[in-house]
């Protein structure tokens, strides 16, 4: 069957492979899943991964399939499959895999402590741009049929979703933390789907990001009732003056100059949740001392989130179903740039890379 794959560390190598068809047997203890792929998400870690700046195949092997934003229908299961996931259910698969830490030995390998992550289509483990993959059914969460339309987004959206648990649980330090106002930096994917996380957590939500207003994005974000604000239009201290202040800031913009902003943004008692992975060496200046004595005098918090949980991707498939009822087709708008079949790599990559009006590039793997 046909992949997509690279050669980690050599540039610019994506080209399509033949690998063998996975089978259940592959996966111990009977929990095997089989499942067919319909749709695959890319986004900026394939564009680095590709480029060569990101990623390595597993141990032994030459190339690395990539892709791990998936969808698609089970096709098989093993004996000891719990029976939540049967075959013809539609699923999405979790990207990272355990270690060796005290976190992956409760399943919060998100969390892990190790200096080696393993992650499906991204590091050390092949991911999911192919036609089958198989998965122990720890791995795998179920979606109602009502989400076969937007269920690629499921992957993204947890992103969004582990950042806003883990500042809710954070806060419970303060025993009666009730936000009302939160802002998102970045209108990029995980900015959209953060944004409609915090909607769905009924907080009034301010957008901060860099193009001017109106456009795609700025309407998505309209359309969910929250405020749009361009950086040509103001700081983001202006737009906490108006909007504010922030019980808590979601940084998704992957311009890290604009982390130290948020921080002298965020209100008293706030927390700010940094979700960019930002590869480069950019310095910024800072205003120091403000920063610290705002974070100091005001009991603030700064906490980094990567990846996600199995409750986060549950939390997901939730919302997902929440934001189907209250934004009726909002969703469906975000898969701006679909590519049919696997062999459509190319074309793929180059709506990835130049494509400035897309919001998700994914291929159709199958249908
Ligand atoms: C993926 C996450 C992953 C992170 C770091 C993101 O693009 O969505 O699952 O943990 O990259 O590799
Ligand atoms: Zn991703």
């Amino acid at each position: 069957m046909k992949a997509i794959a690279v050669y980690p560390g050599k540039p610019y190598s994506m080209h399509l492979e033949d690998v063998p068809m996975p089978a259940i047997a592959n996966i111990p203890g009977g929990r095997g899943v089989l499942v067919k792929v319909l749709r695959v998400g890319v986004d900026g870690t394939d564009k680095e991964i590709n480029a060569a700046e990101y990623g390595n195949a597993p141990a032994g092997e030459a190339f690395l399939i990539t892709g791990h934003e998936n969808f698609g229908q089970v096709v098989e299961v093993g004996p000891h499959v719990p029976d939540t996931i049967r075959s013809g259910a539609y699923v999405v698969a979790t990207v990272r895999r355990p270690g060796h830490s005290i976190y992956d030995a409760v399943g919060l390998q998100d969390m892990t402590t190790d200096d080696v992550y393993y992650e499906r289509g991204i590091n050390l483990r092949h991911g999911y741009l192919t036609e089958y993959y198989v998965e122990d059914a720890d791995y795998i969460v179920p979606l109602p049929g009502t989400l076969r339309e937007v269920g690629v987004l499921l992957e993204p959206l947890t992103v969004a979703e582990k950042g806003v648990h883990q500042a809710y649980e954070i806060q419970r330090r303060l025993k009666v933390w009730q936000p009302r106002r939160a802002a998102v930096v970045g209108a990029g994917t995980i900015g959209l789907l953060a944004t409609l996380a915090m909607r769905l957590r009924g907080l009034e939500v301010t957008c901060y990001s860099r193009r001017l207003p109106p456009y795609r994005n700025s309407d998505l974000i309209t359309e969910l009732g929250a405020h749009y604000v361009s950086s040509q239009q103001a700081t983001m201290i202006e737009a906490s003056g108006m909007f504010g202040p922030f019980d808590l800031i979601f940084e998704a913009s992957g311009f890290s100059p604009l982390v130290f902003e948020a921080a002298q943004a965020l209100g008293k008692n706030g927390v700010l949740v940094l979700s960019s992975v930002t590869g480069g060496d950019k310095k910024a200046e800072v205003n120091a001392d403000a920063i610290n004595q705002g974070f100091v005098l005001g009991n603030k918090v700064m906490v980094g989130t990567v990846n996600a949980s199995h409750a986060d991707f549950v939390s997901g498939v939730n919302d997902l179903v929440k934001a189907e009822a209250f934004y009726p087709g909002w969703l469906n708008q975000l898969l701006t740039t679909r590519v049919g079949g696997l062999e459509n790599f190319a074309e793929m990559l180059r709506h990835l890379t130049e494509d400035k009006e897309a919001i998700k590039v994914y291929v159709e793997v199958a249908s």
